[in-house]
Protein backbone atom coordinates (compact mmCIF):
# COMPACT_ATOMS: atom_id res chain seq x y z
CA UNK A 1 0.00 0.00 0.00
CA UNK A 2 3.25 2.37 0.27
CA UNK A 3 3.07 1.97 -3.59
CA UNK A 4 -0.24 2.24 -4.80
CA UNK A 5 -3.07 4.10 -4.53
CA UNK A 6 -5.85 2.29 -2.12
CA UNK A 7 -9.52 2.59 -1.15
CA UNK A 8 -10.87 1.52 1.84
CA UNK A 9 -14.83 0.46 2.12
CA UNK A 10 -16.71 -0.16 5.37
CA UNK A 11 -20.22 0.47 7.24
CA UNK A 12 -19.73 2.13 10.08
CA UNK A 13 -17.61 -0.16 12.83
CA UNK A 14 -16.83 -2.46 10.10
CA UNK A 15 -13.22 -1.40 11.44
CA UNK A 16 -11.40 0.78 8.39
CA UNK A 17 -10.11 3.15 10.36
CA UNK A 18 -8.40 0.54 12.81
CA UNK A 19 -7.10 -0.96 9.80
CA UNK A 20 -5.53 1.97 8.21
CA UNK A 21 -3.69 3.02 11.29
CA UNK A 22 -2.34 -1.04 11.03
CA UNK A 23 -1.21 0.02 7.45
CA UNK A 24 -0.07 3.36 8.19
CA UNK A 25 2.03 2.31 11.50
CA UNK A 26 3.73 -0.56 9.38
CA UNK A 27 4.71 2.15 6.76
CA UNK A 28 5.96 4.67 9.51
CA UNK A 29 8.16 1.89 10.44
CA UNK A 30 9.24 1.96 6.79
CA UNK A 31 10.64 5.43 6.50
CA UNK A 32 7.39 6.57 4.78
CA UNK A 33 5.98 9.88 6.02
CA UNK A 34 2.10 10.08 7.05
CA UNK A 35 -0.95 12.08 6.82
CA UNK A 36 -4.03 10.75 8.14
CA UNK A 37 -6.42 13.54 7.56
CA UNK A 38 -9.09 13.36 10.07
CA UNK A 39 -12.64 14.88 9.87
CA UNK A 40 -14.00 13.24 12.60
CA UNK A 41 -10.99 14.22 14.97
CA UNK A 42 -11.00 10.99 16.50
CA UNK A 43 -8.95 10.75 19.53
CA UNK A 44 -8.77 6.79 18.94
CA UNK A 45 -5.95 7.66 16.06
CA UNK A 46 -4.45 10.75 17.13
CA UNK A 47 -1.33 8.75 18.30
CA UNK A 48 -0.38 8.58 14.28
CA UNK A 49 1.11 11.59 14.42
CA UNK A 50 1.48 15.20 15.29
CA UNK A 51 -2.16 16.93 15.58
CA UNK A 52 -2.72 20.08 13.12
CA UNK A 53 -5.97 21.91 12.20
CA UNK A 54 -5.17 24.64 9.67
CA UNK A 55 -3.14 24.43 6.08
CA UNK A 56 -0.43 27.00 7.80
CA UNK A 57 0.97 24.54 10.99
CA UNK A 58 0.49 21.67 8.33
CA UNK A 59 3.17 23.87 6.12
CA UNK A 60 5.19 24.78 8.91
CA UNK A 61 5.72 20.99 9.76
CA UNK A 62 6.37 19.86 6.24
CA UNK A 63 8.84 22.14 6.30
CA UNK A 64 10.74 20.80 9.80
CA UNK A 65 9.85 17.32 8.16
CA UNK A 66 7.52 16.19 10.83
CA UNK A 67 7.30 12.34 9.44
CA UNK A 68 3.65 11.77 11.32
CA UNK A 69 0.87 13.96 10.77
CA UNK A 70 -3.01 14.04 11.66
CA UNK A 71 -4.64 16.83 10.10
CA UNK A 72 -8.06 17.72 11.71
CA UNK A 73 -9.82 20.04 9.26
CA UNK A 74 -12.70 22.27 10.06
CA UNK A 75 -16.35 21.05 10.60
CA UNK A 76 -17.57 23.33 7.78
CA UNK A 77 -17.67 20.88 4.64
CA UNK A 78 -16.77 23.85 2.32
CA UNK A 79 -13.73 24.74 4.51
CA UNK A 80 -12.96 21.35 4.98
CA UNK A 81 -12.63 20.06 1.44
CA UNK A 82 -10.77 23.54 0.31
CA UNK A 83 -8.39 22.17 3.48
CA UNK A 84 -7.50 19.57 1.77
CA UNK A 85 -6.80 20.47 -1.70
CA UNK A 86 -4.75 23.18 -0.51
CA UNK A 87 -2.50 20.38 2.21
CA UNK A 88 -2.63 17.95 -0.80
CA UNK A 89 -1.04 21.36 -3.05
CA UNK A 90 1.42 22.09 -0.37
CA UNK A 91 2.63 18.52 -0.85
CA UNK A 92 2.94 18.27 -4.30
CA UNK A 93 4.89 21.98 -4.64
CA UNK A 94 7.11 20.81 -1.66
CA UNK A 95 7.86 17.69 -3.05
CA UNK A 96 9.80 19.50 -6.46
CA UNK A 97 12.01 21.48 -3.81
CA UNK A 98 15.74 19.78 -3.25
CA UNK A 99 15.63 18.17 -0.19
CA UNK A 100 12.05 16.79 -0.49
CA UNK A 101 12.28 15.23 -3.51
CA UNK A 102 12.82 11.74 -2.57
CA UNK A 103 10.29 11.68 0.50
CA UNK A 104 7.88 8.79 0.08
CA UNK A 105 4.34 9.78 1.39
CA UNK A 106 0.87 8.60 2.50
CA UNK A 107 -1.86 10.21 2.67
CA UNK A 108 -4.91 8.46 4.37
CA UNK A 109 -8.52 10.72 4.01
CA UNK A 110 -10.77 9.50 6.55
CA UNK A 111 -14.47 9.72 5.18
CA UNK A 112 -13.85 10.82 1.95
CA UNK A 113 -17.16 11.55 0.71
CA UNK A 114 -17.27 14.27 3.41
CA UNK A 115 -14.78 16.30 1.06
CA UNK A 116 -15.52 15.73 -2.57
CA UNK A 117 -18.23 18.21 -3.54
CA UNK A 118 -20.40 17.68 -6.60
CA UNK A 119 -18.48 14.37 -7.15
CA UNK A 120 -14.91 15.10 -7.01
CA UNK A 121 -12.36 17.32 -5.19
CA UNK A 122 -9.13 18.99 -6.66
CA UNK A 123 -6.68 17.75 -4.65
CA UNK A 124 -7.84 14.04 -4.50
CA UNK A 125 -8.05 14.13 -8.23
CA UNK A 126 -4.75 15.42 -8.35
CA UNK A 127 -3.12 13.26 -5.82
CA UNK A 128 -5.21 9.50 -7.53
CA UNK A 129 -3.88 11.05 -11.07
CA UNK A 130 -0.33 12.39 -10.99
CA UNK A 131 0.63 11.38 -6.96
CA UNK A 132 2.01 8.01 -7.27
CA UNK A 133 4.58 9.15 -10.23
CA UNK A 134 5.61 11.66 -7.14
CA UNK A 135 5.55 9.40 -4.32
CA UNK A 136 2.65 10.57 -2.87
CA UNK A 137 0.22 8.16 -2.30
CA UNK A 138 -3.27 7.98 -1.16
CA UNK A 139 -5.46 6.14 0.67
CA UNK A 140 -9.10 6.72 0.18
CA UNK A 141 -11.70 5.73 3.06
CA UNK A 142 -15.31 5.61 2.89
CA UNK A 143 -18.18 3.57 4.31
CA UNK A 144 -19.79 2.45 0.78
CA UNK A 145 -18.50 1.86 -2.91
CA UNK A 146 -20.82 4.27 -4.30
CA UNK A 147 -19.77 7.22 -2.33
CA UNK A 148 -16.06 6.86 -4.03
CA UNK A 149 -15.50 9.10 -6.65
CA UNK A 150 -14.37 7.41 -9.77
CA UNK A 151 -10.78 8.58 -9.93
CA UNK A 152 -10.43 6.99 -6.62
CA UNK A 153 -11.79 3.44 -7.91
CA UNK A 154 -10.33 3.52 -11.09
CA UNK A 155 -7.28 4.87 -9.90
CA UNK A 156 -6.48 1.98 -6.77
CA UNK A 157 -4.73 -0.96 -7.39
CA UNK A 158 -5.52 -2.36 -3.45
CA UNK A 159 -8.91 -2.19 -3.11
CA UNK A 160 -10.26 -3.71 0.31
CA UNK A 161 -13.52 -3.56 1.00
CA UNK A 162 -15.32 -4.66 4.41
CA UNK A 163 -18.99 -5.32 5.08
CA UNK A 164 -20.92 -2.71 3.20
CA UNK A 165 -24.74 -2.03 2.47
CA UNK A 166 -24.46 -1.11 -0.89
CA UNK A 167 -27.06 -2.13 -3.15
CA UNK A 168 -26.26 -5.53 -5.34
CA UNK A 169 -27.25 -3.87 -8.20
CA UNK A 170 -24.51 -1.07 -7.58
CA UNK A 171 -21.77 -3.58 -6.90
CA UNK A 172 -22.25 -5.35 -9.94
CA UNK A 173 -22.11 -1.84 -12.12
CA UNK A 174 -18.45 -2.31 -10.40
CA UNK A 175 -18.11 -5.38 -11.54
CA UNK A 176 -18.55 -6.97 -7.46
CA UNK A 177 -20.86 -9.58 -8.18
CA UNK A 178 -18.60 -11.81 -6.37
CA UNK A 179 -18.35 -9.58 -3.33
CA UNK A 180 -21.97 -9.17 -3.12
CA UNK A 181 -21.70 -13.36 -3.37
CA UNK A 182 -20.43 -13.62 -0.45
CA UNK A 183 -22.26 -10.50 1.75
CA UNK A 184 -23.56 -12.55 4.49
CA UNK A 185 -20.21 -13.89 5.68
CA UNK A 186 -19.01 -10.71 5.85
CA UNK A 187 -21.87 -9.41 7.59
CA UNK A 188 -21.97 -12.12 10.26
CA UNK A 189 -20.86 -11.04 13.41
CA UNK A 190 -18.45 -14.04 14.32
CA UNK A 191 -16.76 -12.68 10.92
CA UNK A 192 -16.58 -9.20 11.99
CA UNK A 193 -13.34 -6.93 11.04
CA UNK A 194 -12.61 -9.42 7.77
CA UNK A 195 -12.52 -7.70 4.66
CA UNK A 196 -11.95 -8.42 1.09
CA UNK A 197 -9.15 -7.21 -1.06
CA UNK A 198 -7.26 -7.29 -4.08
CA UNK A 199 -3.38 -5.86 -4.96
CA UNK A 200 -5.09 -5.24 -8.52
CA UNK A 201 -4.19 -8.23 -9.97
CA UNK A 202 -7.77 -9.10 -10.69
CA UNK A 203 -7.74 -11.59 -8.03
CA UNK A 204 -9.57 -10.78 -4.49
CA UNK A 205 -9.42 -13.07 -1.38
CA UNK A 206 -11.05 -13.06 2.25
CA UNK A 207 -8.49 -11.92 4.80
CA UNK A 208 -8.33 -12.37 8.42
CA UNK A 209 -8.62 -9.28 10.84
CA UNK A 210 -5.30 -7.41 11.27
CA UNK A 211 -3.71 -7.92 14.36
CA UNK A 212 -2.77 -5.64 16.83
CA UNK A 213 0.80 -6.20 17.21
CA UNK A 214 2.37 -3.20 15.81
CA UNK A 215 -0.76 -0.87 16.21
CA UNK A 216 -0.62 -1.49 20.04
CA UNK A 217 -1.95 1.62 21.93
CA UNK A 218 -5.60 2.10 22.20
CA UNK A 219 -6.46 -0.24 24.55
CA UNK A 220 -6.74 -4.41 24.02
CA UNK A 221 -9.35 -5.42 21.32
CA UNK A 222 -11.57 -8.07 21.60
CA UNK A 223 -9.51 -11.23 20.57
CA UNK A 224 -10.74 -12.60 17.40
CA UNK A 225 -10.67 -15.98 16.69
CA UNK A 226 -9.89 -17.29 13.66
CA UNK A 227 -12.50 -19.86 11.88
CA UNK A 228 -9.43 -22.14 10.53
CA UNK A 229 -6.85 -23.63 11.76
CA UNK A 230 -4.02 -21.94 9.47
CA UNK A 231 -2.26 -18.89 11.79
CA UNK A 232 -2.58 -16.05 10.24
CA UNK A 233 -2.48 -16.93 6.56
CA UNK A 234 -5.14 -15.45 4.76
CA UNK A 235 -8.03 -17.51 3.72
CA UNK A 236 -7.94 -18.67 -0.08
CA UNK A 237 -10.18 -18.81 -2.64
CA UNK A 238 -13.96 -19.55 -2.81
CA UNK A 239 -13.04 -23.15 -2.93
CA UNK A 240 -11.06 -22.96 0.14
CA UNK A 241 -13.47 -20.97 2.21
CA UNK A 242 -16.21 -23.40 1.54
CA UNK A 243 -13.81 -26.43 2.86
CA UNK A 244 -12.87 -24.81 5.96
CA UNK A 245 -16.94 -24.10 6.36
CA UNK A 246 -16.68 -20.64 5.79
CA UNK A 247 -18.96 -20.16 3.64
CA UNK A 248 -22.61 -20.38 4.91
CA UNK A 249 -24.96 -21.94 2.01
N1 LIG B 1 -8.87 -6.04 13.50
C1 LIG B 1 -9.36 -5.59 14.65
N2 LIG B 1 -9.02 -6.15 15.82
C2 LIG B 1 -9.51 -5.70 16.99
N3 LIG B 1 -10.35 -4.63 17.12
C3 LIG B 1 -10.72 -4.02 16.00
C4 LIG B 1 -10.25 -4.46 14.70
N4 LIG B 1 -10.80 -3.65 13.79
C5 LIG B 1 -11.56 -2.76 14.46
N5 LIG B 1 -11.53 -2.98 15.78
C6 LIG B 1 -12.26 -2.19 16.81
O1 LIG B 1 -13.58 -2.00 16.36
C7 LIG B 1 -14.02 -0.67 16.55
C8 LIG B 1 -14.44 -0.03 15.23
O2 LIG B 1 -13.32 0.04 14.38
P1 LIG B 1 -13.04 1.31 13.47
O3 LIG B 1 -12.95 2.56 14.26
O4 LIG B 1 -11.86 0.97 12.63
O5 LIG B 1 -14.36 1.31 12.58
P2 LIG B 1 -14.71 2.21 11.32
O6 LIG B 1 -15.07 1.27 10.21
O7 LIG B 1 -13.61 3.17 11.06
O8 LIG B 1 -16.05 2.89 11.79
P3 LIG B 1 -16.54 4.41 11.79
O9 LIG B 1 -17.43 4.53 10.62
O10 LIG B 1 -17.28 4.51 13.08
O11 LIG B 1 -15.34 5.30 11.73
C9 LIG B 1 -12.88 0.06 17.25
O12 LIG B 1 -13.12 0.09 18.63
C10 LIG B 1 -11.66 -0.79 16.93
O13 LIG B 1 -10.70 -0.71 17.96
MG1 LIG C 1 -13.50 5.21 11.11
Amino acid sequence: MGKRHSVIVGMTRSGKTYFTKHVLKNLQSQGYHTVFFDPKHDDDYADLGEVCTTPVEFYAKLLKKVPRIVYRPSPKKDERADELSRIIEMMFSLGKKPGFKRMRRIVAIDEIQLMVKKGTNDGVEMLWTIGAGMGIVGIAITQRVQLLNETCWSQSENKILFKTDDRPEYLRSRNLDHYSDQRDFFLDSKNRYYYYATTGDGKWKVREPVSDSISSNVGTPPTIKPPSKSKGKPIGNLKTQRFMGLKRW
